[in-house]
């Protein structure tokens, strides 16, 4: 999901997507803190990627307690969303989910974007549409837009998404889908020519200890001449006062400036919290070293830009979690 919180308006002014941060002068283009073993603790312990609810009774118990406070309920709110826009025939104005950062800020967005024909979809998305094909994985499709433009050019898409209702809408448009993350899938998924992280899913990237371990993996899904198509916001091109106070504090805490850590509302449901990463090409460029990746194009539109990266080698670094 999108952080979709700034200065970033589309021509039809339906949906407002921002980034996180700028990088100031002078400093690494990637900067992970040297304060990350002291920090690593307190980090981990508010890791949006590691449930903030246990599992079995303990996360029964976590429900329990938001639901006496009056708080929202642990639970698959963006494909509940997707859910009911798809009931609604994929329109806009019936479905909205709201992504909330851990700093309080809100940004409301129609999901109805999420079902878009490939004609509406943003010019950079479309450019990659136009290079992707053969067979190909669409991580974290969604209700399975791009999927859908890519098969009707003749593609052989197989996606993967961790929500239910996704999962269920997705397969409702025809695409087949397997629930769960890229790291949960076994070889018998096979090898792909194409691997998608769009709909700004270049985000599923982060942090700097993640985004290795899953290039790595990616490539092992991969052939030397893969090639991964992904977007993402460039967080240098905000000057938003709110993302400007939020990038200082994602430094302060040892973070990349362009980390949003957030989760997905939609009426009474809240998906876990969860660190999403806006990336400045540069960055990207360093976090793909040693992974096998290589970056052979980028298409920018604004704040916004697609990157074409290419396998040229098998991975190298040891990944610990793929
Ligand atoms: C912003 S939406 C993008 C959906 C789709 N790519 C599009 O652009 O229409 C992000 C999607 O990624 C899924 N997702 C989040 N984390 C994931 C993970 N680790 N593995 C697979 N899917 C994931 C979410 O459930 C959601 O459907």
């Amino acid at each position: 999901m999108p952080v979709m919180a700034a200065d970033h308006v589309r021509g039809d002014a339906r949906i407002r997507r921002g980034g996180a941060c700028d990088r100031p002068p002078g400093r690494p283009v990637v900067h992970c803190s040297g304060g990350h073993g002291a920090r690593r603790g307190r980090q981990r312990a508010r890791s949006a990627t590691t449930p903030t609810a246990p599992a079995g009774r303990g996360r029964r118990a976590v429900i329990k307690a938001e639901r006496k406070a009056g708080g929202p309920v642990l639970g698959d709110g963006f494909g509940e969303a997707l859910k009911e826009c798809w009931a609604a025939g994929g329109k806009a104005g019936h479905s909205y989910a709201t992504v909330e950062r851990d700093d309080g800020f809100l940004f409301t967005t129609d999901v109805a974007e999420y079902f878009d024909e490939l004609d509406e979809h943003e010019r950079h998305e479309q450019w990659v549409i136009k290079r992707a094909g053969g067979r190909v994985l669409d991580v974290g499709c969604g209700a399975g837009r791009h999927a859908i433009a890519l098969a009707q050019r003749g593609a052989d898409v197989v996606g993967v998404d961790t929500s239910p209702g996704a999962v269920y809408v997705s397969r409702q448009r025809g695409v087949r889908v397997l629930r769960g993350t890229v790291e949960e899938q076994g070889d018998d998924i096979g090898r792909f020519d194409c691997i998608l992280l769009l709909g700004y899913n270049l985000g599923l990237l982060e942090s700097c200890q993640k985004a290795p371990q899953l290039l790595s993996g990616l490539a092992r899904k991969a052939n030397v001449g893969t090639r991964l198509f992904g977007n993402s916001l460039n967080p240098a091109m905000t000057s938003h006062p709110d993302h400007l106070r939020y990038r200082e504090e994602n430094r302060r805490q040892g973070r990349l400036p362009g980390t949003s850590r957030m989760r997905i509302r939609h009426k009474n449901l809240a998906t876990d919290w969860f660190d999403y990463l806006y990336l400045t090409p540069e960055e990207l460029g360093e976090l793909v070293v040693g992974t096998g990746w290589e970056i052979t194009e980028i298409e920018t539109e604004g704040q916004s830009y697609a990157v074409e990266l290419t396998l040229t080698q098998a991975g190298r670094r040891s990944p610990t979690s793929v």
